[in-house]
């Protein structure tokens, strides 16, 4: 099947078939089609679009293209979470060892953060000795005896969608959203699970801009899930502002060992809460949502969450004191507060220039290739809606290398609106997709 012909056919708007749709990810694993190919088909596709067969069929394709690790023999429904991204989402830290406390297998595939939004897999290295690189064997057992393994993708999964997604970051064509179902589910449906809930986020901190371009991808990654034979959910969650206080590796570990405390930031274990209950829901530990609420919280009292957080830690190579001595994270050398103004009431803290500025201290990556440092970032952040008095700290800046703090100070400083009167936050949880 040639490549220029599919090319063409999707150029001109034609829906392709199941046998092209495979010949495209074929020659995206077996290297029989060049860059360039791949790239212009790419192209069509995110100007063209894919239909709903078609999203499905690609979705089949990209998930068979490598392993599909099997977790059958591992009893209970096996349920993992996915974000589409957004700054101080550290979600998956308290989630994924709170949610398997009460119960549920949760066995979670992560990635690394890229431009301005986090990844959970960096936050997780800033534990010392804490290793993502399991390989698919070393996870199934994991899953199997702690009941939770949290991992980055192995090349053995999708391994058409690591050679697309690079060609995609560079060929601007990742704004996709059958490109993106498909690139999101294959890892998934891969990894093994029985259910998903998508943490689908909007607004100015997020990969999707608005409400009604994440309820479109949502509805999207529902479908296709479900036609796979999974049960999906999604949940439609504002990232206008960061989530929770602090923005960084070390730092946001600290925040989620707080909130598997029971000490977080409301905004944070509203958000963790609420994708809890699905999963909870989906895992079968309970029959409506007040009643698995309910074992969230007793899982959370009785200090269950924590202890599996730091059973997981320890499972994977990492130092467990650090849940109980947060001091044996890595530590910035220069701590220095932005001051607000005036006085007045925090009214919008801009979550891209607060990711921005955490970027520029090191805490993130522009490229794949570059290192992170796991000490800097940003935390102590004012929350929307609370009052601030002049001259009092809006947000501390973790930072080791000078040469990134004034932008930094800059960027941060921006990021503050404080106005005359207190605006309530709106609402976090915008939407629920999925039966
Ligand atoms: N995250 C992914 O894994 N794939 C995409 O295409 C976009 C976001």
């Amino acid at each position: 099947m040639s490549p220029p012909l599919i090319i063409a056919r999707k150029r001109d708007g034609h829906a392709l078939s199941a046998p092209e749709i495979q010949a495209f990810v074929r020659g995206a694993v077996d290297g029989s089609w060049a860059d360039y190919q791949l790239s212009a088909l790419l192209m069509a596709i995110c100007l063209r679009g894919l239909n709903a067969e078609e999203t499905a069929l690609y979705t089949t394709a990209m998930t068979s293209s490598g392993a599909v690790a099997d977790l059958s023999g591992i009893p209970g429904i096996k349920v993992d979470k996915h974000s589409t991204g957004g700054v101080g989402d550290k979600v998956s830290l308290v989630l994924a060892p709170w949610v398997a406390a009460c119960g549920v297998p949760v066995p979670m595939i992560s990635g690394r953060g890229l431009g301005h939004s986090g990844g959970t897999l960096d936050k997780l290295e800033a534990i010392p000795g804490f290793r993502t690189g399991l390989s698919l064997a070393e996870y199934r057992d994991q899953v199997a005896r702690v009941g939770c393994a949290l991992i980055g993708q192995t090349p053995e999964l999708a391994p058409a969608d690591r050679r697309l997604y690079a060609l995609r970051d560079v060929t601007a064509t990742v704004a996709s959203i059958p490109l993106i179902c498909g690139s999101i589910l294959s890892k998934k449906l891969a990894a093994g699970i029985d259910a998903l809930v998508l943490d689908v986020k909007f607004g100015h901190g997020a990969f999707m801009p608005d409400l009604a371009a994440a309820r479109e991808l949502a509805t999207t990654l529902v479908r296709v899930g479900c036609a796979a034979g999974k049960q999906v959910r999604a949940l439609l969650t504002r990232m206008d502002a960061p989530l929770g206080r602090a923005v960084g590796n070390a730092l946001e570990v600290v925040e989620a060992v707080a909130a598997l405390r029971g000490a977080g930031p409301a905004d944070l274990m509203e958000v963790t809460r609420a994708l809890g209950v699905e999963m909870l829901l989906l895992g079968g530990a309970a029959a409506t949502p007040a009643e698995a609420d309910a074992r969230l919280g007793t899982a959370l009292a009785s200090g269950d969450a924590l202890a599996k957080f730091r059973e997981v830690v320890a499972a994977q190579g990492g130092d467990p004191r650090v849940v109980d001595d947060p001091g044996r994270l890595p530590v910035a050398r220069s701590l220095e507060p932005v001051s607000a103004p005036r006085a007045g009431f925090v009214t919008a803290v801009d979550a891209r220039a607060v990711a921005f500025a955490a970027l520029r201290l090191g805490a993130g990556r522009a490229r794949a290739e570059d290192a992170v440092d796991p000490a800097v970032g940003v935390a102590g952040l004012v929350p929307v809606g609370e009052a601030v008095a002049v001259g009092q700290p809006l947000a501390w800046l973790h930072a080791n290398d000078p040469a990134g703090l004034p932008e930094a100070r800059a960027l941060l400083a921006g990021a503050f609106t404080v106005g005359d009167s207190p605006v309530p936050p709106p609402p976090l949880i915008a939407d629920r997709i999925g039966e």
